[in-house]
């Protein structure tokens, strides 16, 4: 069986996230790797949809259900999605994963929740070959997003900017770049299983940081002998599914 590989984004609100998934899986699709592009929350299933109506603020839970629709979603996610690609060998890329749980639900909400169990209810999540942790500071985050350079922020759940820098001490704990200052480039590799953390310096011009992440990913797949290929018409349907 051949596997794939799994890459994760993730930043706190106004790291301009977004942004860089796009133009990377962009990137992924033209030198045509076998791609499945995704996110979280999911748009496509039913705990995502509800996830969407709470960070909207239509509809009410408990932080500590919120924790839980945030784990439910994930396996869902894992299990009918991103296992299913990987088997397949295609490289899957997620705009955030489960260390978006660990810093938003533990710190970011109203009521602190403790990390460890965090942790447990998303046990069955999968350990990403690489994370691509773009870094900003809230305040520039903050005003990328009220100038709406790189979207207009659509829901106010986690708006604050304490609320955002709580989020980013988390994101470096869980991360383990606590002693990476703000502007420098770091990358982690587990001695257990060689999974990466890359941490990106997301205040650097768009084009920069494309770059950089870019370097990092093709250094990732060659390191892991995933090569570009005819594009067979399995891994087709799978592009065409994600971005419908
Ligand atoms: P979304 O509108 O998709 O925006 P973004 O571009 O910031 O990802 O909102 C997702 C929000 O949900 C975002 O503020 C982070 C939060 N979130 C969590 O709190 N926990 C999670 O596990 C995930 C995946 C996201």
């Amino acid at each position: 069986m051949s596997r794939g590989c799994f890459i994760v984004i993730e930043g706190i609100d106004g790291s301009g996230k977004s942004e860089q998934f796009q133009r990377l899986t962009k990137r992924l699709k033209k030198r045509g790797y076998k791609l499945v592009t995704t996110r979280e929350p999911t748009k496509v299933y039913p705990v995502g949809r509800l996830i969407e109506k709470v960070l909207r603020e239509e509809e009410q839970v408990s932080e500590e259900a919120l924790a839980l629709l945030f784990a439910a979603d994930r396996a869902d996610h894992t299990e009918r999605k991103i296992k299913p690609a990987l088997e397949e060998g295609a490289v899957v890329v997620s705009d955030r994963y489960v260390h978006s749980s660990l810093a938003y639900q533990s710190r970011g909400m109203g009521k602190a929740l403790d990390l460890d169990w965090i942790k447990k209810i998303n046990r069955y999540a999968l350990e990403p070959d690489a994370v691509i942790f773009l870094d900003i500071s809230p305040e520039v985050g903050q005003t990328r997003l009220s100038n709406g350079q790189v979207r207009i922020k659509d829901h106010s759940y986690f708006e604050n900017i304490s609320q955002q820098e709580r989020i980013r001490t988390v994101y470096l704990e869980v991360l383990n770049l606590n002693d990476s200052p703000l502007g420098s480039e770091k990358i982690v590799v587990s001695q257990a299983d060689g999974s990466r953390v890359y941490r990106v310096d997301g205040a650097l011009p768009v084009d920069e940081v494309e770059k950089v992440v870019w370097r990092r990913v093709t250094g990732l797949l060659k390191a892991l002998k995933i090569e570009p290929g005819e594009r067979d018409s399995k891994a087709e349907s799978l592009t065409r599914f994600i971005e419908e």
